[in-house]
């Protein structure tokens, strides 16, 4: 055990995210999650996640974006809370070409369902070098489906569910070595539940008291992962930690799902 104690003060806090090696993923690209958690976990306040975030949240909320090639969401949190494009500042963008990355990640959502407002900013209003993407599946409604070609480009990935693999396999193939997922909390437990989350950016806020829902909700029976504490910061009594995934091998994840079972 040792303290984590207040230390050196960290001018640009994104900087540490920046400098993170995401070159040498598990699969065919890395995948960091980025959450806001209360101190009771919660993941949202009254259906959104705004009042969960603290300032200094916000700000890095919108800047981690810099190190994504495409920002991966699930639909439900499109329709709670009015997803747009992604925008980043001018030195943001410069940095991203000189890196060789397009200026701005596109946004990928995923649906089943796609009961989503087509007109909506996050579509209507993407850049055309910056489209938005859909990820889908192929019992998805044909009506449905033509009317997103019109507006998003469309993925298929799976049959009657999205499959996490095979969607990241998609996203891969266009070019994206580096996916941030920024939830919700049912998606992120899809990819938790596929051992595809290489990297988990989890804010805590200094509340509780809200919304039944965690900040990944895995499928029934999906084994554990475990995951290595790589770097933390604080400001504003809100703690920043950065989690990297540790393989199946090292977490025993399979094998801990039936001890924790039984001891406790
Ligand atoms: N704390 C945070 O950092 C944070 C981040 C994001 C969101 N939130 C909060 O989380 C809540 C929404 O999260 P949520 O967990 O309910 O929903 P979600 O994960 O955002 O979206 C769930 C939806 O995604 C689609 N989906 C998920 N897995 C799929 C699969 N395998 N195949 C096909 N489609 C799939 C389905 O869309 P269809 O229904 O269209 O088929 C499903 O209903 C909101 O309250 C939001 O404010 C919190």
């Amino acid at each position: 055990m040792e303290l984590l104690e207040h230390g050196a003060p960290v001018p640009d806090p994104l900087r540490p995210y920046l400098d993170v090696d995401r070159s040498r993923p598990r699969h065919e690209c890395w995948v960091t999650g980025h959450m806001v958690a209360g101190l009771d976990g919660t993941a949202a306040i009254a259906g959104r996640v705004g009042a969960l975030s603290t300032a200094p949240d916000q700000s890095l909320f919108r800047r981690m974006r810099q190190i994504a090639d495409v920002v991966l969401i699930g639909a439900e949190t499109v329709r709670r809370e009015g997803y747009a494009p992604v925008r980043l500042s001018q030195e943001a963008q410069q940095q991203r070409r000189r890196r060789g990355q397009a200026s701005l990640p596109p946004v990928a959502v995923v649906s089943r369902s796609l009961d989503l407002d087509l007109t909506s900013h996050v579509f209507a209003g993407a850049p055309d070098d910056a489209r938005t993407t859909l990820i889908t599946c192929s019992s998805a409604d044909p009506r449905r489906l033509a009317a997103a070609r019109e507006v998003a480009t469309v993925l298929i990935a799976g049959e009657d569910r999205v499959d996490p693999a095979r969607a990241l396999r998609a996203l891969a193939e266009r070019g994206c070595a580096v996916v941030l997922c920024e939830g919700g909390p049912r998606w992120l437990g899809e990819l938790v539940a596929a051992d595809r989350l290489d990297e988990l950016c989890l804010s805590v806020s200094p509340l509780m008291g809200g919304d039944p829902l965690p900040v990944s909700v895995t499928p029934a029976g999906a084994p554990l992962r475990r995951f290595a504490l790589r770097s933390s910061m604080v400001e504003d009594d809100t703690l920043f930690l950065r989690y990297e995934a540790l393989p199946p091998e090292d977490g025993a994840a399979d094998r801990a799902t039936a001890e924790d079972g039984n001891d406790e």
